[in-house]
């Protein structure tokens, strides 16, 4: 099994030629078969995917990991500028989602278009929230049990229930897994669902324990000190190649991760590659 995950879309970059944009990104090619995670929070995926010699028309099936306007905004673009995509995600993305700033502020951050809209662009929904494999081998979560208390959802994200504005605790967070030979191959838009529980239900629905990489966002930005030292702790008990970490890890996060586990930590940014 050959797979190669490229970033299109990340928050910085070093290479001039391409945009950083705050959100995520990646082109999953897995013996050539090509499947889109995420589309970034504007239209940086179709410059960069420009760029970087990528032909999203060669894109068959697209994952949406949340609701997220971050992770879906080059959806409809992507349908109705590429070809219609068959698009792998939650029932919930669409749900009416926001954020409660520190000012007490409400800020929409959900899908900033309708279902209809896309299935007008040419787009085919296959909905799952259950652990289910896609292609030999490959697998979406599904929902992923919250089961370490030291984990949340990164933020103060809400959800119109009816009139209320109830907490979202982002149900909808799904990760793709590889089962690769070499081991688990984890992508993750934000895992909102905390990385340890995802990388905990990916190798337990998957029998292995052997991880290949993690490749994505983590949510980290906010995360209290005991959050980091008990991520910290749990991910060195894992056997774990490669972390590639970007988007809402931030700089902190990532700078806190790299000093803990040196080079099996890598920031991913815009325009990298990785292949296993
Ligand atoms: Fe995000
Ligand atoms: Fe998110």
């Amino acid at each position: 099994m050959q797979v190669n995950i490229s970033i299109l879309v990340e928050n910085t970059t070093p290479i001039p030629a391409l945009t950083g944009e705050y959100g995520f990104s990646a082109l999953i090619s897995i013996d050539g078969r090509k499947i889109l995670f995420d589309t970034g929070s504007a239209d940086a995926l179709f410059h960069n995917a420009r760029q970087m010699g990528i032909k999203l028309e060669e894109v068959s099936d697209l994952l949406i990991s949340h609701g997220h306007f971050d992770h879906t905004s080059g959806m409809l673009a992507l349908c109705s500028d590429f070809g219609g995509k068959r698009i792998f995600t939650h029932p919930n993305i669409f749900a009416d989602k926001s954020i409660l700033s520190s000012r007490g502020d409400i800020r929409k951050i959900g899908v900033p278009f309708s279902k209809q809209e896309l299935l007008d662009a040419g787009a085919e929904f296959v909905f799952v929230d259950k652990f289910c494999e896609i292609l030999p081998g490959v697998f979406i979560s599904g929902e992923i049990p919250r089961k370490n208390e030291f984990e949340d959802t990164g933020g103060n994200f809400r959800i119109q229930a009816g009139n209320e504005l109830v907490v979202d605790e982002l149900l909808d967070d799904m990760a793709l897994i590889i089962d690769h030979p070499d081991g688990l191959i984890i992508v993750s838009g934000c895992a909102h669902a905390g990385i340890i529980n995802t990388i905990d239900y990916a190798c337990k629905m998957t029998s292995r324990s052997k991880i290949l990489a993690f490749v994505g966002g983590t949510h980290l930005i906010n995360a209290s000190e005991e959050r980091m030292s008990r991520t910290i702790s749990a991910i060195k008990e894992m056997d774990i190649e490669k972390i590639a970490v970007g988007h809402c890890t931030g700089f902190y996060a990532a700078a806190r991760l790299y000093n803990e586990l040196g080079s099996r930590l890598v920031k991913a940014d815009t325009g990298m590659t990785f292949r296993f």
